[in-house]
């Protein structure tokens, strides 16, 4: 079948690292069914032909006028796919589409009429706010990794920076690869506009991944193979939380002198 990846590497490559980070999710258990979502702002790699495509969907309301999208183009993960199906064929388990110059619709372009990810809202409100930062990150990862939406059902873990302290004196790496931490947003109707508002509320309080209370993370960064090691490191940081407890002692933790020594010697930002 034709695809709009055909002599197209830089695209391909883009959506070949979104279909092999969609195989981990699915390895992991963090996407039953068709859980967790990807977008992926791909407009650096659209050309002049591309943008002459005619639409094969649309358009179709975004729920927010979006100023800054004004001419992107995004990868998104299909409404009801399965992370494991995007994996072996991400052009039939999602869909390519550019934002229409109202910056308050959407059209499918390619390649298939593939419906995007019922958290396209929070996804696309997220990219907006990223480029209005003048920030390099381009993806946007919602999964739901099992140990660390577990944290969440205890209040104790939803307090500010509570998580975070415990997550990164886990193990040195937890610190130095998702140096900001987590941000928690409480319980909010899936796929809600409130949602991506808190959303980013917590992500401009200098956070790349944040907790949404009893349902998943949402992590951003330079592309998606990065938003996922940041979840990836987080989520092993609850499952040594875990082992220790499971071993019958409460995990002492590296102290805060010894995650200072850590910031200073890689120059993190907290
Ligand atoms: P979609 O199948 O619409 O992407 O929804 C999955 C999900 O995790 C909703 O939060
Ligand atoms: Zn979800």
């Amino acid at each position: 079948m034709k695809s709009i990846l055909d002599n197209k590497p830089e695209l391909r490559l883009q959506i070949g690292q979104v279909a092999e980070v969609a195989g981990y999710l699915w390895q992991k258990g963090w996407a039953e069914r068709n859980g967790g979502n990807i977008t992926v702002n791909i407009t650096e790699q659209i050309d002049d032909a591309l943008r002459g495509l005619p639409a094969i969907g649309g358009p179709h309301p975004i729920g927010k006028t979006l100023p800054h999208l004004k001419g992107c183009w995004f990868y998104c993960k299909g409404t009801g796919r399965r992370m494991r199906d995007l994996a072996r064929d991400p052009m039939a388990n999602g869909s390519v589409i550019r934002i229409t110059p109202d910056c308050a619709h959407y059209e499918i372009v390619a390649d298939l009429p593939v419906a995007p990810t019922s958290e396209l809202p929070s996804h696309l409100a997220v990219h907006d706010w990223l480029l209005t930062k003048g920030s390099p990150y381009r993806a946007s990862l919602h999964t739901h990794p099992i140990e660390l939406v577990a944290l969440t059902h205890n209040r104790k873990w939803l307090e500010k920076d509570a998580a975070t302290r415990m997550l990164w004196s886990m193990i040195p790496e937890t610190k130095a690869f998702c140096p900001r931490g987590l941000g928690i947003v409480p319980y909010m109707m899936p796929s809600s506009v409130e949602l991506a508002e808190a959303t980013i509320r917590t992500l401009a309080d200098n956070y790349d991944v944040v907790m949404w209370e009893k349902h998943g993370v949402f992590a951003v960064d330079t592309d998606i193979m990065d938003a996922f090691d940041q979840v990836d490191v987080l989520n092993k940081a609850t499952q040594i939380y875990i082992a220790a407890r499971g071993m019958g002692f409460e995990p002492d933790g590296m102290t805060d002198a010894q995650m200072q020594e850590l910031s200073r010697a890689f120059g993190l930002p907290k």
